[in-house]
């Protein structure tokens, strides 16, 4: 690891900024573990399938600040690699991943710096996935640290095929085979119209236990 730790805005170690990243990782999966149990609680339902969260490595972090054309120091990893603490929600239904935006975006302690819809505007690869950077505060003994997170929220089904294709491009270490390419985009139009078909379902499912209720 190659990070120089020289800086000016208070955090002045390797140490100390994996303390506050992991600090504000945990806040975020108990925020949404809570919604998730209050939403279990007051309509019967999970939204949330499972959560992820992982700290990226001093490796790629190095990397990444390389790629960008940045010094190797602790101030610039702070300042421009927004995915340090990275946080996945898998959902069931594309409906779910905006409950969840917007739950997170109504929390008076969370601050969304920005969001990227790759649902509504899918990348050309056919990756879809809701992309939010939030800031949560992370309480220290004699101050408070902002904190980024990176939340990327997405059906199960936009789980199985990023995976895959995230292999698939690591294998390939970014060149990959054309024919590979467009089997990977008509697969991710196969898994939108899967989401499509499972969410109609589901409400199908719904409207009868509601009448079935009454
Ligand atoms: P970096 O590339 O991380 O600097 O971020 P960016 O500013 O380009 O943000 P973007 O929202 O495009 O991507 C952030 C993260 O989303 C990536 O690190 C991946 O985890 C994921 N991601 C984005 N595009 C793809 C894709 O085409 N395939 C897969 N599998 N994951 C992707
Ligand atoms: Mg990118």
């Amino acid at each position: 690891m190659e990070l120089r730790e020289d800086n000016d805005d208070g955090i002045d170690s390797w140490k100390e900024v994996t303390l506050i990243y992991n600090a504000a990782l945990k806040m975020m999966e108990t925020k949404m573990e809570i919604l998730n149990d209050e939403f279990q609680h007051v309509h019967r339902y999970n939204p949330i399938e499972h959560i992820k969260a992982r700290i990226k490595t001093p490796e790629s972090i190095v990397k990444k600040l390389k790629r960008d054309g940045h010094e190797s120091t602790i101030d610039n990893m702070v300042k421009y690699v927004n995915d340090i603490a990275g946080i996945r929600i898998i959902c069931s239904f594309t409906s779910d991943i905006y409950r969840i935006v917007d739950m997170i975006s109504e929390q008076r302690d969370i601050r969304v710096m920005a969001v990227k819809d790759y649902i509504t505007f899918p990348k050309a690869s056919g990756y879809k996935s809701y992309h939010m950077i939030v800031t949560v505060p992370v309480y220290l003994s004699d101050r408070t640290v902002d904190t980024k997170v990176e939340i990327q929220i997405r059906t199960v089904a936009m789980d199985f095929w990023a995976s895959l294709e995230h292999k698939i491009h690591y294998k390939f270490e970014g060149d990959v085979p054309e024919y590979i390419k467009s089997e990977l985009v008509e697969c991710a139009r196969m898994v939108s119209d899967l989401d499509v078909r499972m969410l109609k379902l589901n409400e199908e499912i719904l409207a009868i236990t509601r009448e079935r209720g009454r």
